[in-house]
């Protein structure tokens, strides 16, 4: 049985040609090569290698070559159709049922790509021509020298509806073919098949190995679309394929990153301007069979979209298609092209550099989707705050890999928690002189609706740098850290969720900080353990007496919460609430400052930040 060409190169794409061999040989990486003994031939030392960019392996000890399929077939003895089955299952997709039509299909599947290239070469020699000037003029005028027309075999389709189709007809290419190829198009009252492509400037789409599969055709005036593209075909699916792949794969394994923008002519500008590792999608929405291609290239690929609302929808959209498939190691970066700009006109009228910039200032998908929920939340009620943190928790819900999702769920509980304390002003000794000067423009960090929080600048962390005097520990602070640190032994499965906070926090009590810091030690081993394994452990680390200590002291309160069959949400409920009063101690304290520094020189800032304390501790406790 065939298989249509463009499910083999799906199959291949999906597929990392160094896993798969990984699985019978032992590979080593060497630079973008991996290399082990090889499996058909007996030998001591390595002479099998795989290029993964490639897609093939090859032994220069016995010259076996191949690609994935080939792998497959030879080392467990399957026919073609066997092998694809088997590795179609692994990389998640159908194997198309194929009928008469579609095999007929598949056996001329070459004589598709030999009209697409005739096309092509039909175009760009149409470029040079007379017919072609006006065309030609246009790209020149738009920086484009030959040297780039040519990389990218950029074309011109005269304004005609027979020009491509007799000149393939010239050349014996049946045209069926040619419409199959959607290069002409029938119309629908049954009349003869035109040229789809008239008076456009062309842009050809190669599939990953260079090989012409579509056209994209930009008019040369204002018609509309401005660009016109193939129709999905055999050979050509929209959503699986990136313009600019066959161009950017070698620099982008240089690079070691791949940029997505969203256009044809950006693909070509950044090319030129050096940027030889740029991809576009072709007009649509990033899919996720385009999200797989790019990390085939490069781990965290940078999504460079314009800063219009448009792209700024696509931004979005991109990280929401992105979000259920991260992997440890995989993830997407976003960069922002200034309005109005694309990176095209960016590159013309500022420079290369100015791309850089742009390029430098890229933010984790992570980061962007913080920005992207404060900026749909006013977060000035608990309410408001309740909803942005449900927001976000469901956005981590929908990663599929538990260790990303983990890590998410901490990120975004850190930020809220860093994000939603008031900020301190700079200490100053209360017999000081109170000058404004230090609380000047500094960012806001909720743009909107954080309306009585303080513009003040912050620390790297987010937090203005600890120069107050450290805050004085109350007793109750101390029966907090107990119960935090109980909570915990009691159900060490609470542990993961709540390490990234335990972690920031100091606890006043000597004996008991250390036993917090070996607990934190053990986030990954306990996962398993229970209450008592947890206890055993920690007393063969010499913490026996704090231990007796700790559960003599809360022997009195016969807390449910302690209970091995307490609900998982009581008891973590019961922590969150802990938490939130124990982390208003820095509040306290600095409320405490904030009222002596106002009660020594009263200014609109100390009032202002005072004010900001004291709702903060109100809403704080009163959840
Ligand atoms: P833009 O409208 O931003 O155009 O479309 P552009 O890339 O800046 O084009 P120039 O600079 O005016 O030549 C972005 C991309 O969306 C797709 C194309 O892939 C285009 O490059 N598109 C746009 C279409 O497929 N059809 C259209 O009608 C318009
Ligand atoms: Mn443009």
């Amino acid at each position: 049985m065939a298989f249509p060409p463009s499910f083999l190169d799906e199959l291949r794409g999906r597929l990392s040609l160094a896993t798969v061999v990984g699985r019978q040989v032992r590979l080593t990486k060497k630079g973008r090569e991996h290399s082990g003994l090889c499996p058909f031939h007996n030998e001591k030392s390595p002479s099998f290698t795989v290029n993964e960019d490639k897609g093939f392996y090859h032994c220069f000890g016995c010259g076996a070559h191949g690609d994935v399929i080939a792998f497959e077939m030879q080392t467990h003895h399957l026919s073609f159709p066997e092998a694809v089955e088997r590795l179609a299952g692994e990389a998640g997709l159908q194997v198309p049922v194929q009928t008469v039509e579609e095999r007929d299909r598949a056996r001329h599947a070459s004589t598709l790509y030999d009209v697409l290239e005739a096309a092509c070469q039909f175009y760009e020699k149409e470029l040079r021509g007379q017919a072609g000037r006006g065309a030609l003029d246009y790209l020149r005028r738009r920086g484009l020298d030959d040297d780039t027309i040519a990389r990218f075999r950029l074309g011109f389709a005269p304004d005609s509806r027979t020009a491509l189709k007799h000149a393939l007809k010239g050349q014996a290419l049946p045209e069926p073919l040619a419409v199959e190829a959607g290069l002409l198009k029938t119309p629908d009252d049954g009349r003869e098949p035109f040229d789809l492509f008239r008076g456009r400037v062309l842009f050809p789409i190669t599939d990953r190995r260079g090989r012409v599969i579509a056209f994209g055709g930009r008019t040369l005036g204002d018609h509309l679309p401005k660009y016109l593209n193939s129709p999905d075909t055999p050979l050509f699916h929209k959503g699986s394929i990136l313009y600019g792949l066959a161009q950017a794969r070698e620099p982008a394994a240089k690079v070691g990153t791949v940029l997505v923008c969203e256009g044809y002519m950006d693909v070509i500008a950044l090319h030129r301007a050096g940027f030889a590792h740029a991809v576009a999608p072709l007009g649509t929405a990033l899919t996720e069979q385009q999200i797989e291609l790019l990390w085939r290239m490069a781990p965290e690929p940078i999504i460079c979209l314009d800063g219009d609302a448009a792209g700024q929808r696509a931004a979005a959209k991109a990280a929401e298609r992105a979000l259920p498939l991260l992997k440890p190691g995989l993830s997407l970066r976003f960069a922002t092209v200034p309005a109005p700009e694309d990176p095209d006109s960016l590159i013309r009228n500022q420079g290369a550099a100015a791309m850089q910039a742009v390029l430098e200032g890229a933010v984790p998908l992570s980061e962007l989707l913080w920005r992207l929920a404060l900026a749909g939340h006013p977060v000035d009620t608990p309410e408001r705050r309740a909803a942005l943190e449900h927001d976000l928790m469901e956005q981590a819900g929908r990663i599929a890999d538990r260790a990303v999702q983990d890590q998410y769920r901490r990120y975004f509980r850190s930020r809220l928690w860093e994000a939603l304390r008031p900020v301190k002003p700079p200490y100053r000794p209360a017999s000081g002189k109170m000058s404004g000067n230090a609380f000047g423009k500094g960012g806001n960090a909720f743009g909107k609706g954080g309306g009585r929080r303080h513009s003040i600048d912050r620390g790297a962390d987010g937090r203005l740098p600890g120069v107050g005097p450290p805050p004085i520990p109350t007793p109750a602070w101390q029966a907090q850290e107990r119960l935090l640190i109980l909570t915990v032994l009691a159900h060490p499965g609470l542990l993961e969720e709540v390490a990234e906070r335990l972690g920031s926090q100091h606890f006043s009590d000597s004996d008991l900080d250390k036993l917090r810091q070996e607990v934190l030690k053990h986030l990954d081993g306990w996962g398993s353990l229970d209450s008592e394994g947890v206890q055993r452990h920690l007393r063969s680390c010499g913490f026996s007496q704090i231990l007796d200590c700790l559960l003599e002291a809360s022997a009195h309160d016969q807390l449910a919460y302690f209970k091995p069959d307490a609900s998982v949400e009581a008891v973590r409920d019961f922590w969150e609430h802990v938490f939130t009063l124990y982390s208003q101690k820095e509040l306290t304290a600095d409320l405490h400052q904030a009222e002596q520094q106002a009660a020594a020189a009263l200014s609109e800032e100390t009032f202002g930040y005072l004010n900001a304390l004291w709702s903060s501790k109100t809403e704080g406790t009163d959840t």
